[in-house]
């Protein structure tokens, strides 16, 4: 079996003080004091072709055997690899057939995260960059991504945003035709490590119940041009990427000097397709930015990050060991 059980445990956290949430519940609606949140610093980097698949083929990557018998998530591995893996793999080689070239291969993002007003609210803010030499996406200069689940699944607990990326993926090497999109290994009958889930999918009445029982992943995103207003776009993903008719989710963005801020806001309570955000859980979060007009794979990614709630507090920590 290609998924089993997992094991974590969080060793590194950063927790609202009790005054800055205070601080928050004082002021009237959408008005945080951003500057008495601490921020995490979520490191973007280029992953190239590595697919789930990819994790998981112990020919190439050094970290499969242990990965797969939970020994270890990514992050107890290679926190710290990010910069480094970035770079290199943003010009090409084993796992990047297809370079863009011109791209930075490595962005710090620095993430904050509150709760006020019955709504959670995370701010985003990384530097911005030159234009592309060529764009992928004529519409959106850039495009920010955070993916969300309350431990539903247990790949993306373990191991975040790879879990949605498959060998057979748009412009990975198993794509056939368009390829597909980000999908989970819950909506196949069956994965293959060569191939990916293909189309073998669930029948319809299988992946509502899924669906019903809560199994899918959420996502959150902000598409910018500069000078522009941001545009919310939320949905799941299950058997494909799904983006939800109306958003809920709202995204304000500000241009600071050289960088992004984007702030996103989302009810507590769920809408459809969406998770519950309730005290006391554990969540898991990754995210990705699209940045000079790319799409598709051509993203920088993060590895996972535990979100707990609790009465007024919203932390982000590492999933480590
Ligand atoms: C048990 C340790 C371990 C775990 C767990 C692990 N890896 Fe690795 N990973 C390695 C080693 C070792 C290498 C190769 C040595 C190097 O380049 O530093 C590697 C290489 C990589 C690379 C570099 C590929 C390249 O072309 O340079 C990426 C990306 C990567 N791993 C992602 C992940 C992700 C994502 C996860 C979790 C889903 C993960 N790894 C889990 C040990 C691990």
């Amino acid at each position: 079996m290609l998924f089993q059980q997992q094991r974590k445990s969080v060793v590194q956290g950063i927790v609202l003080s009790g005054s800055a949430i205070l601080t928050a519940l004082a002021m009237p609606a959408q008005a945080v004091d951003w500057g008495s949140v601490p921020a995490t610093e979520v490191g973007l980097f280029f992953p190239g072709q590595t697919s789930l698949e990819w994790i998981y083929g112990k020919r190439d990557h050094d970290g499969a055997a242990r990965y797969q018998k939970r020994k270890k998530t990514c992050q107890g591995c290679h926190d710290g690899d990010q910069p480094e893996y970035g770079k290199n793999i943003v010009t090409g080689g084993d796992t990047e057939a297809d370079p863009l070239g011109g791209r930075r291969g490595y962005v710090p993002m620095q993430v904050q995260l509150a709760q006020e007003g019955g709504n959670l609210l995370a701010r985003l803010s990384w530097p911005k960059t030159g234009p592309a030499a060529s764009k992928q996406d004529g519409d959106f200069d850039t495009k920010v991504t955070l993916m969300l689940d309350d431990q539903s699944v247990e790949e993306f607990t373990a191991g975040g945003c790879w879990a949605v990326c498959h060998i057979d993926s748009k412009r990975m090497p198993e794509a056939e035709g368009d390829g597909k999109t980000k999908y989970l290994a819950e909506s196949r009958s069956k994965m293959s490590k060569k191939k990916g889930g293909g189309d073998n999918l669930l029948s319809d009445a299988e992946l509502q119940a899924l669906l019903g029982k809560g199994v899918f992943l959420e996502f959150w995103q902000a598409q910018l041009n500069p000078g522009q207003p941001a545009k919310a776009v939320d949905g799941y993903i299950l058997s494909e990427r799904t983006n939800n008719p109306a958003p809920t989710v709202s995204a304000t963005a500000t241009e600071t000097g050289d960088s992004w801020v984007v702030e996103f806001s989302r009810p507590l309570a769920a809408g459809a397709n969406q998770k519950a955000l309730t005290a006391g859980k554990n969540y898991t979060l990754g995210f990705a930015l699209h940045d000079q007009n790319t799409e598709g794979r051509y993203h920088l990614t993060s590895l996972q990050y535990n979100l707990s709630l609790d009465g007024g507090a919203a932390t982000l920590s590492i999933v480590g060991e």
